[in-house]
């Protein structure tokens, strides 16, 4: 008789846990925190949306769609950039429908990174970013943002590119900080980007978050950014449907190849009745148009309430997140680390956050948490009740 056994196996990522925004989530819920962790909305999405994914499922959309999204959506994608952003993208050769920006993201690396290939982040960086160059056999390469106002230093970036570069990841507006990058700043990336063969995979999830007086500037606003990058976006974070995970892709056609040749052997298609509702709902500009003014009024609501805590405001210029430095606070927990003192926010005031500190590699720390202000209005105002304790 044999005896059956698990064979035991060498871990692709043996150092890694769960993610903080599980964790925390799960601390929220356990002790009846309002959770302003994770960063999703406690409010429903527009139910004329909803109406269309019953539509198309009850006209028999349920099959498979064409690998590279139905073209309804890639064609209304590809409309939405050229009125916005001034460039055209073909929607056959150049616009790809992806299950949420985390798979395009992905995607995108594991087809342009070889193994020992660079790529350079710039930290504080979404969670995903580093085990996906990792995932590639790719070398991370980390550049820190500004200290304190998280803008790109560009002096470090370009000490950073090496001949083995082979991609640079941005992320405009930014998560965790709701940095917006400037005209000035993507200029001066596309400046030390012309004489070398750098892409760019620019993480724009956030494109309709961005406050007055500030604009979001798209990579494809710029012609040498353009021609070396994908730009990833989110209907989640838009349209708040975050469980639906659906995203797109838009790059020049010999790079839209090199993703499709990765994204069709690694999702294949995306769900169809969802791709057929969001084409139909983008038919109306205003959802995405009325964006910044809906978040704008919660950011403001948010940071007036904070205003009269001792948590320090950082700025707020896009994003659905706000971050605050804690340093001031006269409860001895402020100097836990931030880790802790998010846990102990959660128990014992009641609140979640995020520490910054989990979006570094080496968990950097300088007491400032971050926020999410997706939530109805008397969430936030529950949530600031709570922080006025402090
Ligand atoms: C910066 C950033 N990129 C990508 C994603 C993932 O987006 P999706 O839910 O569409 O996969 C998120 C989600 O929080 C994000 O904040």
């Amino acid at each position: 008789m044999t005896i059956a056994h698990t064979p035991s196996l060498p871990s692709k990522f043996p150092n890694m846990g769960t993610t903080i925004f599980t964790v925390m989530s799960a601390l929220a819920t356990e002790h009846k925190a309002v959770n302003l962790g994770q960063g999703f909305p406690d409010f429903d999405c527009d139910p004329a949306l909803t109406q269309h994914v019953a539509n198309a499922m009850a006209e028999g959309l349920n099959q498979y769609p064409p690998m590279t999204g139905v073209a309804p959506l890639r064609e209304a994608v590809s409309a939405k950039i050229a009125q916005l952003y001034g460039r055209h993208y073909d929607p056959v050769s150049e616009i790809t429908v992806t299950a949420g920006a985390t798979q395009a993201i992905l995607t995108a690396i594991l087809a342009i990174v070889h193994p020992g290939d660079e790529v350079i982040v710039l930290e504080p960086c979404y969670d995903s970013y580093v085990p996906n160059i990792e995932l590639a056999g790719g070398v991370v390469v980390r550049v820190p943002l500004s200290p304190g106002t998280f803008r790109p230093d560009f002096d470090k970036i370009a000490a950073a590119i090496s001949p083995r570069t082979r991609a640079i990841l941005i992320n405009t507006p930014h998560n965790p900080s709701g940095m917006v990058w400037r005209e000035d700043e993507m200029r001066r990336l596309e400046e030390i980007l012309a004489p070398t063969n750098v892409l760019v995979i620019s993480d724009e999830v956030y494109e309709h978050m961005v406050y007055a007086p500030l604009e979001h500037h798209s990579v494809a606003r710029f012609d040498g950014l353009a021609a070396r990058s994908f730009v990833v976006s989110s209907f989640g974070k838009t349209y708040h449907v975050t469980g639906w995970k659906v995203g797109t892709v838009a790059a020049p056609a010999s790079l839209t190849a090199e993703f499709r040749k990765v994204h069709q052997f690694n999702v294949f298609t995306v769900n169809t009745p969802m791709q057929h509702a969001l084409a139909r709902y983008m038919a109306d500009p205003r959802p995405y148009l009325d964006l910044p003014a809906f978040y704008q009024r919660k950011r403001d609501l948010f940071r007036a309430g904070l205003a009269n805590t001792r948590l320090r405001l950082l700025p707020g210029e896009g994003t659905y997140f706000q971050c605050v430095d804690i340093s001031g606070l006269a409860v001895p927990e402020k100097d836990l680390g931030e880790a802790r003192f998010c846990q102990w926010l959660t128990t014992e005031i009641g609140v979640a956050a995020i520490p910054l500190s989990a979006f570094y590699g080496n968990g950097f720390d300088q007491q400032v948490v971050r926020f999410c202000f997706a939530k109805k209005d008397e969430t936030l105002q529950l949530a600031l009740q709570r922080l006025a304790r402090l």
